[in-house]
């Protein structure tokens, strides 16, 4: 998983336009960064492996000249972070020039192809046979556009492609399968790149590609065909409404903690749903005859907390499923009556797009949630809701998983209107407390940040946390362990509190910091019990409970206090805590919580 970016002028040079693009493509991966630009026919590159300010450091790539140039920001698939791995790839004659997003699935066989015919290889890579066949093809006196719409047809796998070449050095060829790929159609200059945030400050006209397409761009035009017939396709600019400054850290010293703040924002567009989608998908839940919640990571965790609402507002039994497992544990029992609504910020999530492919042919029925506007799980599902957060830069999902609880628990509420299973006052009771949600969260964020500082100062040596909760706060304890996981790089373990009996109990000693997660519900009296287990044990109890919770604070080592709110939307405000744990423990440990080791922001590979 990588960021591509590519950039044409009639006569200005890209190579600063491109630097800056590459930096918002950085949450995408960040082990290796590289550019390619021509100048008077030379072909020039710098790469290396580092973050891309430490590569620029090095390198310079300000100073390369062109008004043609592509980058890219990697993360490793094929061959270990390093400067030989690092794209643009080149073919033997330097005078081509490759970034490549996605895995190229036949590289081992096209690989001996070209070895056999003489193409020397530097990299480990599977995207270099694309700069080598290339050549290949030119070798038979194929101008750019057929060579390389003849390496295309080539190549399985998936792939966003950007390809300059010195022979003809006024267009950038890009080819999209399975990856996110986008033109921005600006007046002075024209963008193709993995992510609108690249080019938004210099145009909001964007154009998607679509799978099995490539674009010839130029400085003032672009053309798209379909590869299988060579048909031309016209498609003219989406405006995109996501501006700069959404896609900038206002002031924060880190876009995490930025997107932590932003969430009373953030969760107030996700309260506008778009009435006539979330009717076609509550249509669609409700005749479903087996319902699946399909997610991975932070996502998974806010489906695991919509199988309680679903349940306990419409009575609506909704199977939460990590999207990895989803074929072998439920795939075969697949049919017509089956209901997905999978969930995913970017809509890019391999391990989802992949479970849904295998749905889909057995026409199961797709629905959506995602944040991104055209990517591919908006493009596959039968209807879809919108998470409307805007980007979400830091790696680590915080504001996109309350948008995502929010959309849902709308849903959940039209599903109970529809089925008529619980009582009216019960309805207006959860949506009143839905719409206080934005106030609730601002308030919450204001008075657990100094708390939550001392907090992380005094655990920041721990050597592992444990996380427990019961009901749907089982979710909320997922969703405080993965976070804490993710930035803090301190291993963690969470349970639903009623199981830790059941083995996790064997690591509790002396000293181990155990987080409860005890809103007032129906669960807090059992878990008060398992409370006292640990307590029994050694443990540290730091209990996020009740403000007036007397009882629990009595018990507790540490404690923060929140507000009441309904058992159901618990998990939007109790997860605050942890966020900001999980920043400020980062923080505190001298790492950097925008980008944590070995994560990306879009799993795009099994
Ligand atoms: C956690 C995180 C990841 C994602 C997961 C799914 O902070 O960011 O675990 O939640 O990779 O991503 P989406 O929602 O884009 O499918």
């Amino acid at each position: 998983m990588c960021g591509i970016i590519g950039c044409v002028t009639e006569d200005k040079f890209v190579a600063s336009i491109l630097y800056k693009s590459l930096k918002r493509l950085e949450y995408r991966g960040y082990d290796s960064a590289g550019m390619a630009t021509i100048f008077n026919g030379i072909l020039y590159v710098k790469k290396d492996q580092g973050k891309i300010d430490e590569v620029n450091e090095r390198l310079n790539f300000n100073n390369m000249p062109g008004n043609i140039g592509i980058a890219h920001t990697r993360w490793a698939t094929h061959g270990a972070p390093s400067k030989i791995n690092a794209h643009p790839h080149t073919d033997c004659g330097n005078k081509l020039a490759v970034v490549h997003n996605g895995v190229i699935e036949n590289f081992i066989e096209l690989k001996k192809e070209l070895l056999d015919l003489g193409h020397k290889f530097v990299s480990k890579t599977d995207t270099e046979i694309v700069a080598h066949l290339l050549e290949e093809n030119f070798k038979n006196g194929e101008n750019f556009f057929s060579a390389f719409i003849n390496t295309v047809k080539r190549l399985s796998g998936s792939y966003a492609l950007a390809i300059i070449y010195v022979g003809e050095p006024d267009k950038i060829l890009v080819a999209k399968q399975d990856m996110p790929l986008l033109i921005g159609v600006g007046d002075e200059c024209m963008f193709v790149a993995s992510d609108a945030s690249a080019f938004i400050d210099e145009t909001n006209k964007a154009v998607i590609l679509q799978n099995g397409e490539v674009a010839v761009i130029t400085a003032k035009s672009y053309e798209i065909y379909r590869v299988k017939d060579g048909a031309k396709v016209t498609r003219n600019p989406i405006l995109l409404n996501w501006t700069l400054e959404m896609a900038e850290k206002q002031g924060f010293p880190h876009y995490t903690l930025k997107e932590i703040f932003e969430q009373p924002l953030t969760i107030k567009s996700a309260l506008r749903l778009q009435d006539t989608y979330a009717d076609l998908l509550t249509e669609f839940l409700d005749r479903g005859e087996k319902i699946f919640l399909l997610a991975a990571g932070t996502s998974y965790n806010a489906c695991l907390a919509t199988s309680y609402m679903f349940s306990k507002l419409a009575r609506l039994t909704a199977y939460p499923v990590i999207a990895s497992e989803f074929i072998e544990n439920y795939g075969h029992s697949i049919d017509i009556g089956t209901v997905i609504l999978a969930v995913s910020q970017s809509g890019e999530t391999a391990d989802v797009l992949n479970a849904l492919e295998f749905a889909r042919l057995r026409a199961a029925t797709i629905l959506g949630i995602t944040n991104v506007v055209g990517s591919t799980l908006t493009r596959i599902s039968r209807a879809y809701l919108l998470q409307n957060a805007g980007p979400e830069i830091g790696v680590a999902a915080t504001k996109t998983f309350t948008s995502q609880l929010v959309v849902l628990a709308q849903l959940a509420l039209r599903l109970a209107k529809k089925r008529g299973k619980i009582a009216q006052y019960e309805m207006d009771e959860f949506r009143d407390r839905l719409y206080e949600i934005p106030d609730v969260v601002s308030q919450v964020l204001e008075e657990v940040k100094k708390p939550v500082q001392e907090l992380a100062k005094k655990y920041l040596n721990s050597k592992f946390f444990l996380f427990l909760g019961r009901g749907i706060s089982t979710a909320t304890a997922f969703e405080g362990r993965l976070k804490i996981m993710e930035l803090s790089y301190i291993p963690c373990i969470a349970y639903p509190a009623g199981e830790s009996k059941h083995g996790p109990i064997s690591v509790v000693e002396s000293g181990v910091p155990a987080f409860f997660i005890c809103p007032k519900d129906e669960t807090r009296k059992a878990i008060i019990g398992n409370i006292e287990e640990m307590k029994a044990r050694g443990a540290k109890a730091i209990i996020i409970g009740s403000k007036d919770d007397k009882e629990l604070m009595e018990i507790s080592d540490d404690y923060i206090g929140l507000p009441d709110i309904h058992e159901l939307l618990s998990p939007i405000i109790y997860i605050l805590p942890f966020q900001l744990l999980a920043y400020y423990l980062a923080i505190e440990r001298g790492l950097d919580p925008d980008k944590p080791r070995n994560l990306a922001k879009s799993v795009t590979v099994l």
